[in-house]
């Protein structure tokens, strides 16, 4: 993991090898942003402005130009990373994803200063703000996957090793802790990304719940792996239904993290978290083609993300308590697999007939979440790559949310929107629930095209307990990047929901939500 430190030296006498300053849109070219001004200063500042545009730099949101200082007493090099329209403060989300595109377009440098108007302060809030979302951005664009590379590290750029920010006081105890946060939280990014990108060849069910197991104890959260015979004693019907099909058995994996010096036992209130952790989803005997499979190691991003916010949540020694039920399977066709018309008994006993093998993502969550609902939770919220519905209505980086309580719904989104992750409330409307019925048994798995996310979400419902209350994220498109990167986020697994979760559980334990 790339260090992070405060310094309030001034940014040119800073001992790295390349400078991050920022510039914003003016009405007459790009301006320099506060807090580059050592920088201009040395580089004679008319000057840098006048090399910035001649390079192409306008000062428009994410651009970054790099710029060579040809021995100035200075880093060897410089880039200006755009802001936007000049401003009397920057929106905490631009400073995030500036920092992030600024550090990502570096790798391959080792000690990188960044002079990112952290001294402009949000008004009565101090610096904070910023100092958070630019150690986030910066740290968050630090990153590659390069687990199964075995060419040298010099073809393959790694991440920048060290980050300084220049704040204008560094024993500010909130600068300090907004840093400490920032490395906890993208730590736990960086644990979801990686699993993600890990091929379903490496990550079978078994290896995910050791991996979850690991993670866990080093943060002092208690684990118990379910294996197929436990599953089979506790009539988890689902999970054990999806994962028939596989040579690869699923698991049920159970976390606990007993919450924060804070609170007492008796205040604290309790959590329950539950993510799809489908290792490989080939669509079961409803097989996909070819193209829809070919991501679908991402299948098990909801996983990684209630792994990641748990351990986070522990790190960060927040005054919650929370249960996080992770199920994991491997969705496959074989003569072992469930068939389009099987009947499965779920955990809760409703009896579901299973139309189409590919919608296998909520048969596994609904155990989990009857599991979860036992434990009566205060909240319940679950995250998945449920359905391409999710894409085709939001689009790839926009999380739908959905819930049986429209002010937990909205909480959520709005705890999503200040963790700098873009998600929209959707309803659950009641008339789709038909969809869902079936001439057989309790309910089918499939519900018509229209309004699939929808339909999924009335199905997850279906298997909550009486009186929680719960939210569900459907993050199909934002869990993985099938694009180039862009700011702080890579091609490929993105850590998707590990942020909005460690708000969440910020919230709740602040007595919110
Ligand atoms: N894992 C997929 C959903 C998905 C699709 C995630 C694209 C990421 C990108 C899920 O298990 C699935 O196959 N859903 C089906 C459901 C349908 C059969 C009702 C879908 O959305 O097509
Ligand atoms: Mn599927
Ligand atoms: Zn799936």
């Amino acid at each position: 993991m790339t260090s992070l430190a405060l310094s309030s030296s001034s940014a040119a006498s800073l001992k790295v090898d390349a400078l991050v300053v920022a510039i914003a849109k003016g009405r007459r070219g790009p301006e320099l942003v506060p807090g580059g001004e050592g920088v201009g200063d040395v580089l004679g500042g008319k000057a840098l402005l006048a090399a910035l545009v001649d390079l192409g730099a306008t000062g428009k949101a994410g651009e970054v130009t790099r710029l060579a200082t040809l021995g100035a007493k200075l880093a060897d090099v410089v880039v200006a990373v755009g802001l936007g329209d000049v401003a009397e403060t920057y929106d905490v989300d631009v400073l995030r994803r500036a920092a992030g595109a600024a550090v990502r377009s570096l790798a391959g440098t080792r000690r990188v200063g960044l002079a990112l108007a952290l001294a402009n302060g949000t008004p009565g809030a101090g610096p904070v703000h910023e100092v958070r979302a630019v150690a986030e951005g910066a740290l968050l664009g630090a990153y590659a996957f390069t687990a199964y590379r075995s060419t040298s590290a010099a073809e393959v750029r790694t991440p920048v090793e060290a980050l300084t920010l220049v704040v204008p006081d560094v024993k500010d105890k909130a600068a300090k802790a907004a840093l400490r946060r920032a490395e906890v939280v993208a730590t736990a990014v960086h644990l979801a990304r990686d699993l993600v990108n890990t091929p379903p060849s490496h990550l079978h069910p078994a290896e995910l719940a050791e991996h979850a197991r690991t993670a866990a104890r080093t943060a002092g959260v208690d684990v118990e792996v379910l294996d197929e015979s436990a599953l089979a004693k506790g009539g988890y019907g689902g999970i054990l239904g999806v994962g028939q099909g596989s040579a690869h058995p699923p698991r049920l994996v159970h976390l606990s993290y007993r919450g924060g010096r804070g609170a007492k036992a008796g205040s604290r209130t309790k959590v329950a978290l539950v993510g799809k952790g489908i290792t490989f989803d080939s669509g079961g005997l409803s097989l996909k083609p070819p193209t829809g499979m070919e991501e679908m190691k991402m299948d098990m991003g909801g996983a990684a993300a209630v792994l990641a916010a748990t351990v986070a949540a522990a790190e960060l020694g927040l005054a919650v308590d929370v249960e996080a039920w992770i199920p994991m399977a491997e969705n496959m066709p074989s003569g072992t697999a469930i068939r389009p018309s099987d009947v499965l008994t779920m955990h809760s006993g409703l009896r579901v007939e299973v139309n189409n093998t590919d919608a296998e993502g909520r048969l596994i969550l609904a155990d989990a979440l009857s599991r979860a609902s036992e434990d009566s939770p205060a909240l319940l919220l679950d995250v998945a790559t449920l359905t391409g519905a999710q894409l085709v209505s939001l689009g790839a980086r926009t999380a739908g949310v959905m819930g049986n309580d429209d002010a937990l719904r909205d909480g959520v989104v709005d705890a999503a929107d200040r963790a700098g992750e873009p998600s929209w409330g959707m309803p659950l409307p009641a008339e789709l629930r038909k969809g869902l019925d079936s001439e057989i048994a309790d309910l089918v798995n499939t519900g018509p095209r229209e309004g699939g996310m929808l339909t999924a979400g009335l199905f997850l419902q279906e298997f909550v307990g009486d009186g929680v209350r719960w939210a569900h994220l459907d993050i199909a498109g934002p869990a993985y990047n099938s694009g180039e990167a862009y700011g702080y986020t890579p091609h490929g697994g993105t850590g998707a929901a590990v942020r909005t979760f460690v708000q969440v559980l910020e919230d709740v334990a602040a007595g919110a939500l």
